[in-house]
């Protein structure tokens, strides 16, 4: 996602944010810029696409001057280009910021200030902050930053300075994480710890409304309500540069897992407008539910799970046939689409092979395509209709975690949009529904902190053990798919996924004395089926380990082990479930040494068929 670096010192500035951003590439982004404070005023350069872009224009621009700030953007309001990058100016060129997170309130506050008088230039949330610090600038930089802040809703990190106050940065942060590095007569500025650690270990990590005030040679680290923190404490960091790239997490899967409350987030806010769903930014229409008579969800592995849930979902809560296929097969096949087919294609990459094969084929059909990726600018996005864009930051670990829960959360938000649509169906539901979704960041967090040191205690039996099965029934089997896929993908222990029903057709030969059975219960209209399966394997004597809901009732002597979820709607308490399952394989793997991020024969972005 986005980066934030800054510099104020001796030295020429503009190679040392370079040199910066180039740190933070492994974040993601889609363009990226920085401006230098020289003597005839502030110089500003920035470039869609890669770093090298803006890198060369960097130096045709000869920048000469010691204080500077840079950015790297991955693009949420407005689409890659030129004129959205960041740092955004006010109309006077007075400000310049650069800013991470989203700004909900921009378009109440872009109207304020159109009215007086200010231009809007780009597309972004970020420039009505500029414009807003412009509006109160009298003479100090710093109290003009504190009362806009004081305006601004929503989650952001902003560096800005001032023409008419040089060597001075003013950096915040709400929300969205910043640092300070401590240098000697110069100091850095950065989202993350990364970027500056050639140069310093020793940092000021702004808390949630701190405000920094930076000057080479001072740092002053104040409330948003304008007090001085005199104690603010000094971190040295012991990281090499690998480690800092995961932020300490031992695994970049472990990070990412641990990163999902906040890529919810950012999923979620885009596209709540007033307490409800908003999709138009996807180009879907406010009816387009009544523009078709079926869909077909097409995609690969991970993807494919998240599509096999929105199936039961989509059908459940629409009423419209939905079919699921894996795009290797699906390009094969002679699909029955027309011009009244919606296909939904899924890719947190957006250039899997089959994925772009399968939606070459239904759009020559005449189906639309809608996709749900996390990749901007991506074939897929660029082949698409209509794209609903993932925003859950970049993916590095192999094994897909944070962006298979925001493609379920797209989906949800997908389902809760088309029900809105729908004549017979209670307002009331609607609401209460996207409350629940919008609970989701925080009830996804809890699920991290009470499940983990349990499923470190599970992980030690199952990294002993050669076959695991996974059961559950209805969107709870397609969990079992995707959980047993994480598993066996990431730790090379067998796995196998069967809809709880079916366990006895076959497969329940398999099942013997200590055969784990990780049964997923968070359906509570069809717990007690569930249970009996569970009950089955219980007496062919496997060791059983149950999650579903806190509350519900159950015979405890069947059950080994037991992970509950917070109390949510049984449509959406699956995305809850999936977090236990990902950090089981994660910490059975770690207990079998195996290469966790990268495991063998795979590989991130699969763009062979
Ligand atoms: C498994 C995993 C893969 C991908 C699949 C599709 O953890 O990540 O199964 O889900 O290769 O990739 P995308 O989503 O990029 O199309």
């Amino acid at each position: 996602m986005c980066g934030i670096v800054g510099y104020i010192g001796e030295q020429n500035a503009a190679p040392i944010l370079l040199s910066g951003l180039k740190k933070l590439e492994y974040r993601g982004y889609d363009s990226a810029g920085i401006a230098v404070q020289e003597e005839s005023g502030i110089k500003l350069v920035k470039k869609e696409g890669k770093l090298n872009k803006l890198n060369e224009a960097a130096e045709k621009e000869l920048f000469n001057g010691g204080t500077g700030i840079g950015h790297t953007r991955w693009a949420t309001h407005g689409r890659p280009s030129d004129l959205n990058s960041h740092p955004h100016a006010d109309s006077f060129s007075n400000i310049v910021i650069v800013h991470n997170g989203i700004i909900e309130n921009f378009r109440e506050l872009k109207d304020k200030l159109s009215a007086e008088g200010q231009d809007f230039v780009s597309e972004t949330d970020t420039e009505v902050a500029a414009h807003l610090i412009s509006y109160y600038y009298k003479d100090d930089l710093k109290n003009a930053v504190q009362k806009a802040v004081s305006e601004l809703e929503g989650s952001f990190a902003m560096a800005v300075m001032s023409n008419t106050e040089k060597d001075r940065i003013i950096a915040v942060r709400k929300d969205s994480p910043l640092i300070v590095g401590i240098g000697d007569n110069e100091n850095f500025l950065a989202s993350d710890i990364p970027a500056y650690l050639d140069y310093t270990d020793d940092f000021y990590i702004l808390e949630n409304q701190e405000m920094a005030d930076i000057k080479k040679d001072e740092i002053k680290v104040y409330s948003f309500t304008g007090e001085l923190i005199a104690d603010k404490k000094r971190t040295k960091i012991d990281w090499d540069s690998e480690m800092a790239e995961k932020q300490g997490y031992e695994h970049f899967m472990l990070k990412e897992i641990n990163e999902q409350p906040e890529s919810l987030k950012w999923l979620l806010q885009d596209r709540l407008v007033d307490g409800e769903i908003d999709l138009s930014e996807s180009g879907l229409e406010k009816d387009w539910l009544s523009n078709y008579n079926k869909i077909h969800i097409v995609a690969c592995g991970t993807a494919y799970h998240s599509g096999y849930l929105a199936k039961y979902l989509l059908e459940d809560m629409l009423k419209i046939p939905v079919e699921v296929e894996v795009a290797s097969e699906y390009r094969y096949r002679n699909p029955l689409v027309d011009e009244k087919t919606l296909l939904i294609v899924v890719s947190q990459s957006g250039e899997t092979a089959d994925t772009i094969a399968a939606l070459r084929l239904a759009k020559d059909m005449g189906a639309a395509v809608l996709a749900l990726t996390n990749s901007r600018d991506s074939s897929i996005a660029r082949e698409s209709d209509k794209v609903i864009y993932l925003n859950a930051g970049p993916e590095i670990a192999v094994a897909s975690t944070k962006a298979y829960t925001n493609m379920v959360a797209a989906f949800y938000m997908l389902a809760v949009d088309g029900m809105r649509q729908k004549k017979n169906i209670d307002p009331q539901k609607v609401k209460q529904y996207t409350a629940d979704l919008i609970k989701l960041p925080e009830l996804s967090r809890q699920m991290i902190v009470q499940s983990e040191e349990k499923i470190k205690n599970i992980a030690e039996t199952y990294a002993k053990k050669s076959n695991i099965f996974f059961i559950g029934r209805n969107t709870d089997y397609t969990l079992a798919l995707e959980g047993a896929l994480k598993l066996k993908e990431i730790s090379y222990i067998h796995a196998e996924a069967y809809p709880a029903g079916e366990l006895k057709h076959g497969t329940l030969a398999l099942v013997e004395e200590d055969v784990p059975v990780v049964a997923l219960g968070s359906r509570i209209d069809i717990f007690s089926k569930l249970f009996s399966n569970l009950k089955e394997v219980k007496a062919r004597g496997a060791e059983t380990l149950l999650i579903t809901i806190e509350g519900q009732s159950y015979d405890k002597e069947s059950v080994d082990y037991v992970i509950e979820l917070p109390e949510l709607n049984q449509y959406f308490a699956g995305l809850l479930a999936i977090i236990p399952l990902q950090l089981l394989a994660y910490y059975t793997a770690l207990i079998c040494d195996k290469d966790i991020d990268q495991p063998r024969n795979l590989a991130k972005s699969v763009t062979v068929e």
